[in-house]
């Protein structure tokens, strides 16, 4: 089928400026169909700018995002997108049943189907039991994932997820992962942030980002294999230094202290 080999997402180019600075200078990457992609990189490298680009809510200056075949933010996709944002989107002054109703309505889910699609979102993020409490009472990892809830409404082909499973346990944590696999195996596609590295080996792919900039596009083994390293942190600070070393005059030979992915936001004015 055409429109199945079209990637998940294609990004060419892209420029962002925020806050009168240059977020994405020029990035080009591509999201293949029905796999989990992991969008690491340090704080401030522009993944939650990126993903906004993607769901069509940031105003960029250069360059071209297109989704499921359609320039981002075109009308035919706010059914076929679900993205969830990272801080919560939620009223915390309604229930979690009155929000995610609220979202269906707003999705076009036929009233008939309404009270099938709660129970099955709720049941995907465990919070059944939740269902009655008003959202200004849950826990923040509750509160996460109300929202992730409210992304999974109408089943979408693509899921935006920026940071879903910060502030989560380990069993939350590897349950939820394990349901982003098995939406991948029904045919969805998860771009799934995080700057937690070791989320990356539950990624079928990874696109590091640092600064705005690809650093890489590859599987874990790939990377791995690329770099000489064990896990995903070490490729990253391989990377990184190999980045560095081309980049530096001669006569120099330590990082810098910008090069290390604990370090501030690394777009400066
Ligand atoms: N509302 C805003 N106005 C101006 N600049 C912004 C705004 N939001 C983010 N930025 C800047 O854009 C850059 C990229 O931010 P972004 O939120 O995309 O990074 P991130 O990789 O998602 O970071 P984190 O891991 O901390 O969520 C940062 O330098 C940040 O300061
Ligand atoms: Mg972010």
């Amino acid at each position: 089928m055409a429109a199945r080999s079209v990637p998940a997402v294609r990004v060419d180019r892209l420029h962002v400026v925020r806050g009168g600075r240059q977020v994405l200078p020029g990035l080009t990457l591509e999201v293949p169909r029905g796999q989990v992609v992991g969008l690491l990189g340090p704080s401030g490298c522009g993944k939650s700018t990126l993903m906004r680009c993607i769901v069509g809510v940031q105003l960029v200056t250069g360059g071209s995002v297109e989704v499921l075949g359609r320039r981002a933010g075109h009308p035919d996709l706010r059914r076929r997108v679900g993205y969830l944002t990272q801080r919560p989107s939620v009223y915390p002054d309604l229930s979690v049943a009155e929000n995610l109703r609220y979202f269906a309505t707003v999705l076009g889910v036929r009233r008939g189907r309404v009270a099938a699609e709660l129970e099955r979102v709720v049941g995907l993020v465990d919070l059944a039991a939740r269902l009655d409490t008003r959202v200004s009472r849950l826990s923040g990892g509750e509160l996460c994932r109300v929202s992730l809830a409210a992304a999974l409404l109408g089943t979408p082909e693509l899921l935006v997820l920026d940071e879903p499973t910060v502030g989560l346990d380990p069993v939350l944590r590897r349950d939820l992962w394990a349901m982003f696999h098995r939406l991948a195996a029904a045919g969805a596609t998860l771009l799934v942030s995080s700057h937690v590295m070791d989320e990356a080996s539950r990624c079928d792919r990874l696109l590091l980002m640092r600064a705005g900039d690809l650093l890489a596009d590859d599987t874990l083994v790939g990377l791995r294999s690329a770099t000489g390293a064990a896990d995903a942190e070490s490729a990253f600070l391989t990377l990184v230094e190999a980045g560095s070393a081309a980049r530096r005059p001669s006569g120099s030979d330590r990082p810098s202290a910008s090069d290390r992915p604990s370090s501030p936001p690394d777009v400066r004015p």
